[in-house]
């Protein structure tokens, strides 16, 4: 049976997310209850980082624990990748230790590789390209708050980076829009866009982007492997700040959004991100609830 890998949004079918997205709803509900919920026994998650995290470490580990599981965390630093071992010969070791690997890497294609030599399903926790299981727990998230995410439209204000491409596939999945508006020079790279990705429309002014939107959602201006650009960034992003100004031009019941760590100043004001549209906090948990759910269906398949 060919194994199932999540290394961008697109790799699973609305199908597959709507059952994915149920069995998020009804884990959530056990750990809430403090039911004990064991599917993985037994079963082992290798995470590999070749950047920071918190919120995706701590989400993965936790919700391995959680569904019975082991999680073992291995970076750059103190493994052998971080001395020039070849990640194929990576990826056929690991795999044959453990029953899934989430990794979190730079080039897209570094992932690719690692997946095209493992044995076991691979998970990508945030490239250069895609950060898809942010962007899941985001759609999750809508839907919990909003109901049904098909038809309605989101503002992404900012840089065009992984989580943008990320939100582009998930458009086309679940069909909505995405309305995109980034500073000059910063723009959507065409090649990480599919050619026939119609569900989304670029403005050249950040404000007009949030015109009777249902979600507004933005990113740092300065993403992990990008430090070098900082200073020009700063000025390049200046005015695509999501403020109250540009909220107000939403709808009246539209959500913020943002994946976090957050620059409160830079890419959001304090009043929006910490104000009542902001569902910043149970975006970063649903994080756990939709990859424990992501983790029993790569692991398991459909299970009810
Ligand atoms: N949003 C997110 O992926 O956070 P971390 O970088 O802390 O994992
Ligand atoms: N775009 C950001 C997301 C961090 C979770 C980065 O890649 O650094």
């Amino acid at each position: 049976m060919a194994i199932k890998h999540y290394l961008q949004f697109s790799d699973f079918t609305l199908d597959e997310y709507e059952h994915v997205i149920e069995r998020t709803r009804v884990i959530k509900r056990k750990f809430k209850n403090y039911e004990p919920y064991h599917p993985l026994a037994d079963r082992t998650l290798v995470m590999v980082f070749e950047k920071n995290s918190t919120r995706t470490r701590l989400s993965f580990e936790a919700g391995m624990h959680q569904l019975g599981g082991a999680a073992i965390y291995l970076n750059t630093r103190d493994s052998q990748l971080g001395r020039g071992e070849p990640i194929e010969d990576a990826a056929q070791v690991m795999s044959r230790m453990c029953d899934v690997i989430m990794i979190r890497t730079f080039g897209q294609e570094i992932i690719d590789r690692f997946a095209a030599y493992s044995r076991v399903p691979v998970i990508n926790g945030l490239t250069n390209e895609h950060h898809p299981c942010q962007v899941l727990a985001d759609v999750f998230t809508y839907i919990e708050q909003r109901g049904s995410i098909q038809g309605k439209t989101v503002a992404w204000i900012g840089d065009a980076n992984n989580m943008l491409y990320s939100w582009l596939q998930a458009a086309e999945v679940f069909g909505f829009h995405v309305n995109v508006s980034t500073p000059k020079g910063y723009d959507i790279d065409p090649q990480l866009v599919s050619p026939r990705n119609q569900r989304y429309t670029v403005f050249a002014n950040p404000g007009d982007a949030c015109d009777g939107v249902d979600l507004v959602t933005t990113d740092v201006w300065t993403s992990m492997g990008y430090e070098d650009e900082n200073a020009a960034r700063l000025k390049a992003f200046d005015g695509w700040i999501v403020d109250s100004a540009k909220m107000a031009r939403a709808k009246a019941d539209a959500l913020f959004m943002h994946c976090l760590p957050a620059h409160r100043g830079e890419e959001v004001s304090a009043e929006v991100i910490d104000g009542p549209q902001s569902v910043v906090w149970n975006e970063a948990e649903n994080r756990l609830h939709v990859q424990k759910a992501l983790l029993e269906y790569l692991v398991l398949g459909k299970v009810s």
